[in-house]
C-alpha cells in the first residue's frame, strides 16, 4: 500500500511543465518529502565528457521506499551521491538541477548547511561497511561520536544509546561489540554498524546504496530485511540503490530503472513487474532467474554492454542492445511517456522511454520486421524466437 504522502511547505521553484503529448517528468511529484528535478552531472575527463546522470528528476513521499535499479555503470552512485550533496560543481563537474528536502533546497546549501542535514535528517549507507567505518576506532566510539554531535547527549547517555541501537540492527552481544573494532567483525556485522549509524539520529530518509553487494547472499537477505524492518518500524522514507531487480520486488513501494544516466521506466512496484514497458526493463526481468529453480540456473545475460558514457549512443541509448529496435530509435531519443494512455495501461504513475513498448501492437510489429529480416535496426542478431504468438 502506497504511503500518505503530507505536503512540503514549499514547492520545489524550478519545476517546469512537462513538453510534448505524452512527456512528463519521470516520477515529479509536488508536494514529496524529497523532489528531485531534472538532475545532471557530467564529469570533465582527458578522454571526454562524462553523462553519469542525464536528466533525473524523481521524487519519494514521507515512509516510502523507491527502489533505483540498473546495470553497473549505469549513474547509480553518482546520483545518490548529488542528492545526498556530496558531488558538487567543479572545473572538472558540471552540475545542474534541483533536489528539495522538505521545502529545503539542498543544492543551493553551502557545506555548513548540508552539513546540519546530513546524518540528522538525511542518511547514507554504502556498499563497503568499511569505507563508512574508521578502521582504527572502536564501534561504541563511532556511535557515540554523531549522537553527541548532532543530538547533544552526553558521553554517558551516548553509551548506552550505542548498545541500543546496536541491539536494535540485530548485533549479539551490543555491549562487547561497542569496545572492538571494525576488522574484529564479519562483513555482515559491520554493515549493521553503518546501520546503527545512519539510524542513530532518527533520520527522515536513508539513501543506501547497493547497501549488500559486497556480502554474501544469505546475509544479504538478512540486511535487507533489516532496513525493511526498521524502515517501516521508524517510518522512515528510503531510496534502495541496487543492480538486482530482484530484490527490490518485495521491498519496494515504487521503482526507477535507470540506463546509461537516464530513468527510462518508473512504475508502483507490482506494475512494473506486471506490465514492464520499456524493452530494458523487460530485459532486466529476464535476467532473474526463477525463484523455484536450482540454484545453479544461469541468468539469462542481456546482450552487449552498457554503453560508454563518453559516447553515449544517439537515438535510444539502449538500441545496441535491444531486439526491437527499428530505424526511428537509431536517431530519435524517445521521451519519457505515460503508460497510462497504451493497451492495457490503467496504472498511474507508470512512465516509460520506448518507441515500441511491450505489449502494445507496434512491439509486436517491430518483433515480426526484426525476426523476418534476422538482426534489428542496430544490426544486433536476432532469433525467430522473439515473434509473438
Ligand atoms: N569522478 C568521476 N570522474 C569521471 N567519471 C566518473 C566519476 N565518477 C563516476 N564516473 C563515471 O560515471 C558513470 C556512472 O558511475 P556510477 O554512478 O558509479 O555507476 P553505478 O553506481 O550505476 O554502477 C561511470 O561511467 C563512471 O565511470
Ligand atoms: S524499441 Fe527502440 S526505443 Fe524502445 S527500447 Fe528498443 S531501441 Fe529503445
Ligand atoms: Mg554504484
Amino acid at each position: 500500500m502506497r504511503p500518505t504522502m503530507p505536503r512540503a511547505e514549499k514547492a520545489p521553484t524550478t519545476a517546469t511543465a512537462p513538453t510534448g503529448k505524452h512527456a512528463r517528468r519521470e516520477g515529479y511529484e509536488d508536494g514529496a518529502l524529497l523532489t528531485v528535478d531534472d538532475v545532471h552531472v557530467r564529469f570533465h575527463t582527458r578522454n571526454g565528457v562524462v553523462h553519469a546522470v542525464e536528466g533525473v528528476s524523481l521524487s519519494l513521499s514521507e515512509g516510502e521506499v523507491l527502489a533505483v535499479v540498473g546495470e553497473s555503470g549505469s549513474g547509480k552512485t553518482v546520483f545518490t551521491r548529488r542528492v545526498m550533496g556530496l558531488i558538487a560543481g567543479s572545473r572538472d563537474t558540471e552540475v545542474s538541477g534541483t533536489v528539495t528536502f522538505d521545502g529545503s533546497t539542498l543544492t543551493e546549501l553551502d557545506a555548513k548547511g548540508l552539513s546540519a542535514v546530513w546524518g540528522k535528517e538525511i542518511a547514507l549507507v554504502l556498499q563497503d561497511p568499511m569505507t563508512s567505518l574508521n578502521p582504527v576506532k572502536r564501534i561504541g566510539a563511532q556511535i557515540t561520536e554523531t549522537l553527541i554531535l548532532h543530538q547533544k547527549l552526553s558521553k554517558q547517555d551516548a553509551n548506552a544509546r550505542a548498545v541500543e541501537l546496536l541491539r536494535s540492527v540485530g548485533l549479539s552481544e551490543p555491549e562487547r561489540r561497542v569496545r572492538q573494532y571494525p576488522h574484529e567483525l564479519s562483513g555482515g556485522m559491520r554493515q549493521r554498524v553503518t546501520i546503527a549509524i545512519a539510524l542513530s539520529c532518527s533520520p527522515r530518509l536513508l539513501l543506501a546504496d547497493e547497501p549488500t553487494t559486497a556480502l554474501d547472499v544469505t546475509v544479504q537477505a538478512q540486511i535487507l530485511d533489516l532496513l525493511g524492518d526498521l524502515q517501516s518500524r521508524l517510518g522512515m522514507a528510503m531510496l534502495l540503490v541496487t543492480h538486482d531487480l530482484r530484490v527490490v520486488r518485495s521491498r519496494s513501494d515504487r521503482i526507477a530503472v535507470m540506463y546509461a544516466g537516464r530513468i527510462v521506466e518508473t512504475a508502483p512496484t507490482k506494475d512494473l513487474f506486471d506490465a514492464p514497458r520499456m524493452p530494458y526493463t523487460e530485459a532486466l526481468m529476464n535476467a532473474v532467474p526463477p525463484i523455484t529453480g536450482p540454484n545453479h540456473v544461469r541468468l539469462a545475460v542481456i546482450p552487449g554492454r552498457p554503453p560508454d558514457l563518453l559516447a553515449p549512443p544517439t537515438g535510444c541509448r539502449f538500441s545496441p542492445r535491444c531486439p526491437y529496435a527499428q530505424d526511428r530509435c537509431l536517431t530519435e531519443e524517445p521521451p519519457l511517456r505515460d503508460a497510462a494512455a497504451l493497451p492495457g495501461g490503467a496504472a498511474v504513475d507508470h512512465s516509460y522511454r520506448c518507441w515500441y513498448p511491450v505489449g502494445t501492437p507496434e512491439n509486436a510489429q517491430a518483433r515480426r520486421v526484426n525476426a523476418e529480416r534476422g538482426e534489428t535496426a542496430a544490426g544486433t542478431p536476432v532469433t525467430g524466437e522473439m515473434v509473438p504468438a
